[in-house]
């Protein structure tokens, strides 16, 4: 459910009609829409209502870490689950309490945990042997206690595309499930550090629960092995990960509903409070990229409609070949089959391959849809295309929560070094 609507044949984000946005931005650009995010919040939020302690909900902030789009969630009373110091520093500026923020990722430096320990963040994630020692080692040295989890690889397959599975054996991720109880006693005896429970996230856009269920189960037995051997286990994290709808023309991932009772059901009796990492199924379907058809251009046998966005702006299609649905903003009547481009130098620069949609002209917009989760964020500039702007809508207010780079921004960081400098 989203907020991205027809309203007397013209394509609106809640109040605000498109074509108007695309006049005072200029194109390409996402958009996002506030009544979406808050929506998938509470909706989030109700799936897991009947657990007790209330979890804690970090929202990971990688899936789009623009700090207006953080402190909307914020707002919600949801956390952030971050992967790097730039995400913490984002996550706090956007006003997240640090006792609400999580940090993951499999290779924290040095600085990263200092600065984790200094900002007294909730949880630290630890995903290696080696980084539980380095941990120890500077927590120590500053005379500070570690709040840790073990991120567990519990060896599941989570049946989502290789490039974005977690969970299986041979993935960098999380510590061997068989090595987790004595790393946890282990954990429990270094200096600095204070381990409060375990963390597992097998893998993004899950369509099935039984993956999860099977990795959840794994961190259940493991949470009784260790208490068997005496030690306090307070915590456990279920990562994120639940799939969202991309594709009309296929069957709809579990709901939110459907996962909060298998959590329910499989957590019950652990007697700790969970947390959760949800990125995509928040942010994915608030957010769209608009961009204006450049050309429609008829090859040998198919016709390419060439747009403003390209690969660099929303890579997704090209790196994992996946579906985003595009649509007119103002649709005219008929049909159109056809492959939609962009003007960046690569075959792959496609986002859809003799797609249906309605016909298009030069100069008018589309919409590619569900774009709100691992867009903007992993734009680029290349062909030194600057990055696009984003812009927030709640109700009829929008604002402009990212300018556009310009090519002037990208030439500043640059510099010529001094041989080869005129006259030098
Ligand atoms: N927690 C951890 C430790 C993660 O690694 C991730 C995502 C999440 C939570 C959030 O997962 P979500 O709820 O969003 O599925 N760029 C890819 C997705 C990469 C996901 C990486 N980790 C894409 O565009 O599909």
């Amino acid at each position: 459910m989203h907020h991205f609507a027809l309203v007397d044949g013209v394509m609106h984000a809640e109040g605000v009609p498109l074509p108007a946005l695309a006049e005072a931005v200029g194109t390409p650009f996402y958009c996002y829409s506030a009544a979406t995010l808050a929506r998938h919040a509470q909706v989030f939020r109700a799936a897991l209502a009947h657990l007790s302690p209330p979890p804690l909900l970090a929202y990971a902030v990688k899936a789009n870490p623009n700090l207006a789009v953080i402190r909307t969630l914020a707002g919600e009373g949801y956390g952030a689950d971050v992967v790097s110091e730039g995400e913490m520093r984002r996550a706090l500026a956007a006003g997240v309490p640090p006792e609400r923020i999580i940090f993951s990722g499999v290779g924290k430096t040095a600085g990263e945990l200092e600065a984790a320990l200094c900002a007294g963040i909730y949880q630290i994630n630890v995903e290696s042997e080696e980084e539980l020692h380095a941990l120890s080692a500077i927590a120590a040295g500053l005379g500070l206690a570690a709040p840790v989890a073990l991120r567990v690889n519990p060896d599941v397959d989570a049946g989502t595309h290789a490039k974005i599975a977690t969970g299986g054996s041979e993935a960098k991720f999380g510590i061997p499930a068989e090595r987790i109880p004595a790393l946890y006693a282990e954990a429990a005896r270094l200096p600095g550090l204070v381990p409060h429970g375990l963390a597992v996230h097998i893998g993004s856009q899950l369509g099935d629960l039984a993956p999860m269920e099977a990795a959840f189960s794994r961190l259940g037995a493991l949470i009784a092995e260790i208490r068997r051997a005496g030690l306090a286990v307070t915590r456990a994290d279920l990562g994120g990960g639940l799939g969202i709808p991309y594709d009309p023309a296929l069957p709809e991932p579990p709901s939110p509903e459907a996962y909060g009772a298998m959590v329910a059901r499989v957590t019950a009796g652990w007697d700790v409070r969970l947390a959760f990492e949800p990125g995509r199924l928040l942010v994915g379907n608030a957010g769209i990229l608009v961009s204006r058809v450049i050309r429609v251009k008829r090859g040998l046998r198919r016709i390419f409609v060439v747009l403003d966005a390209a690969m660099n702006d929303l890579i997704r299609p090209t790196l994992y070949g996946v579906f985003h649905d595009i649509r007119a903003v103002v649709p005219r009547p008929g049909a159109l089959r056809a492959t939609f481009v962009g003007p960046v130098c690569e075959t792959g620069d496609q986002f859809a391959e003799d797609r249906e949609t309605t016909p298009l002209e030069p100069g008018d917009l589309v919409a590619l849809m569900t774009a709100g989760a691992y867009g903007a964020t992993m734009a680029s500039t290349y062909n030194s295309r600057p990055l696009v702007p984003e812009v927030l809508v709640r109700g009829r207010e929008w604002a402009l929560v990212r300018e556009r780079q310009t090519v002037d921004d990208m030439l500043r960081q640059e510099h010529l070094p001094p041989w080869l400098e005129e006259g030098g």
